[in-house]
C-alpha cells in the first residue's frame, strides 16, 4: 500500500556527510529531527574565479572535514559514536569527483573505527529529503530541485519511488545566477547576491526570454544568460539592480511555468516540494506558494538553511536508505554523474 505522506523513518540516529561541491557539511538527525548541522563554506576561496575550482575545493574539504565531524558530534552531545549512532551516511554523487572522495573516505574511516553501517546517498535525494525534516509531504509530490549543478522536476510517488519529468538542456538555474552575477561584478555564489541587488531594482528594465516557453517539462537557461550578456554589452546604462531584478524574474518565471505545466498535465499532485540552493530564493518561494494556492495543493518549502547543501539532509535520506536495508560495503566509490533512479 502506498503511504499518503513521505516521512523520514523514526527510531534512528544517523550522521550524514556532504562534500559534493564547495560545502564541507556534517549533520546528525535523530528520530527524523535535526540534532546538529555544521556547514563549513569555501566562498572566499572561489570568489575570485566566479565559480568552484575543483582542486581548491577538495583540498579545503580535506582541511575542514574532521572539524565538521567533531563539531556535529559535539553539538548533538555524542561522545560514544559506536553506541550512540546507528549509521554513517555519505553523499557519493553526483558532484565533483575529488570533493566527493574526501567525504566518502571520511565516512569509511568513521564506519570502520566505530563499527557502524555505511549508507550511500544520492545528493539530489538528499535535497528532496530536506523538506521532510520539517513537514510531512503529501503524496504524490511534484519536486523541483534547483541547485548550482541541477534543475530537475521529479514526481515522487512514495519513498524511493521517483519519476523523472524534466531537466535542463544546458545550464542549471543556479549556474545561470552565478554567471550573471559574475557579469555584474558580484561575488560568489551569485544567487544570494543577485537576490539582494534585485530587491532594489526595477524588473521591467528588460524583458529577458523564458527558455522553452512553448511547452514540455525541460528547462533551458543559456538563452537567458546570453540575453543578459548582450543587454549589458549594448551599454543601455541600466543599473545593475535593475538587470539583476529583470534576470531574477525571468529565471524564476521559467521555473514556475514548468511547475504549472507539470501540475496541469502530469498530475494529480497533492504538493509541490522545492529543494536545492536556488530554493532559498525569496521570489521563487513566494511564487511557488502562489502557484500552490491556485491549484489548492500544499507548498512544502524548507527553511533556507536546509535548501543549500548541508549534512542533515544527507542523514535524512540516509535514514530512509538504512531503514530499507541499503547498507553498502567499504569498497564504495564516488559516482560524479550519478542519476536518481527509482527502486
Ligand atoms: O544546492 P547548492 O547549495 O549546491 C549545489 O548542489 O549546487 O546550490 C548552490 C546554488 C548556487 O548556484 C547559488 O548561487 C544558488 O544555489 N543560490 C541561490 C540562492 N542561494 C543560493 N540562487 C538564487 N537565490 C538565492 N537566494
Ligand atoms: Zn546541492
Amino acid at each position: 500500500m502506498t503511504k499518503e505522506t513521505l516521512e523520514i523513518p523514526r527510531g534512528y540516529r544517523v550522521l550524514g556527510i556532504e562534500t559534493s561541491c564547495d560545502e564541507t557539511a556534517v549533520g546528525i538527525i535523530k528520530n527524523a529531527r535535526v540534532e546538529s548541522s555544521v556547514v563549513v563554506g569555501q566562498n572566499d576561496l572561489h570568489s575570485d574565479f566566479g565559480g568552484v575550482v575543483p582542486e581548491l575545493a577538495s583540498r579545503a574539504h580535506t582541511r575542514a572535514i574532521w572539524q565538521a565531524v567533531e563539531g556535529a558530534m559535539a553539538q548533538a552531545g555524542i561522545d560514544a559514536p559506536a553506541k550512540d549512532l546507528d549509521a554513517i551516511a555519505v553523499t557519493y554523487g553526483p558532484g565533483l569527483a575529488g570533493s566527493l572522495m574526501v567525504g566518502v573516505a571520511a565516512s569509511k574511516a568513521l564506519a570502520t573505527a566505530y563499527d557502524l553501517p555505511l549508507v550511500a546517498v544520492d545528493h539530489m535525494e538528499g535535497h528532496m529529503f530536506a523538506a521532510a525534516l520539517e513537514s510531512q509531504i503529501p503524496l504524490p509530490a511534484l519536486t523541483l530541485l534547483v541547485s548550482g549543478g541541477h534543475s530537475q522536476l521529479i514526481a515522487v510517488e512514495g519513498l524511493g519511488s521517483y519519476r523523472f519529468l524534466g531537466g535542463t538542456l544546458d545550464d542549471a538555474v543556479g549556474e545561470a545566477f552565478d554567471k550573471v552575477a559574475r557579469m555584474l561584478g558580484l561575488g560568489f555564489p551569485g544567487g544570494p547576491e543577485i537576490e539582494r541587488l534585485a530587491n532594489n531594482g526595477d524588473e521591467n528594465v528588460a524583458n529577458f526570454p523564458i527558455g522553452l516557453r512553448a511547452g514540455g517539462l525541460d528547462f533551458s537557461f543559456s538563452g537567458l544568460k546570453t540575453a543578459v550578456l548582450r543587454f549589458l554589452e549594448k551599454g543601455t546604462g541600466a543599473k545593475p539592480e535593475d538587470v539583476a531584478a529583470a534576470f531574477q524574474k525571468a529565471a524564476v518565471e521559467s521555473l514556475v511555468l514548468k511547475v504549472e505545466y507539470a501540475l496541469k498535465n502530469h498530475g494529480p499532485f497533492k504538493s509541490v516540494v522545492i529543494g536545492g540552493g536556488v530554493a532559498a530564493n525569496s521570489r521563487l518561494r513566494s511564487r511557488i506558494h502562489q502557484t500552490c494556492e491556485k491549484f489548492a495543493i500544499e507548498a512544502v518549502i524548507p527553511s533556507k538553511g536546509l535548501c543549500t547543501d548541508n549534512g542533515a539532509m544527507i542523514a535524512a535520506a540516509g535514514t530512509y536508505r538504512l531503514s530499507v536495508g541499503g547498507v553498502v560495503g567499504l569498497n564504495l566509490s564516488v559516482d560524479p554523474t550519478l542519476e536518481l533512479v527509482s527502486e
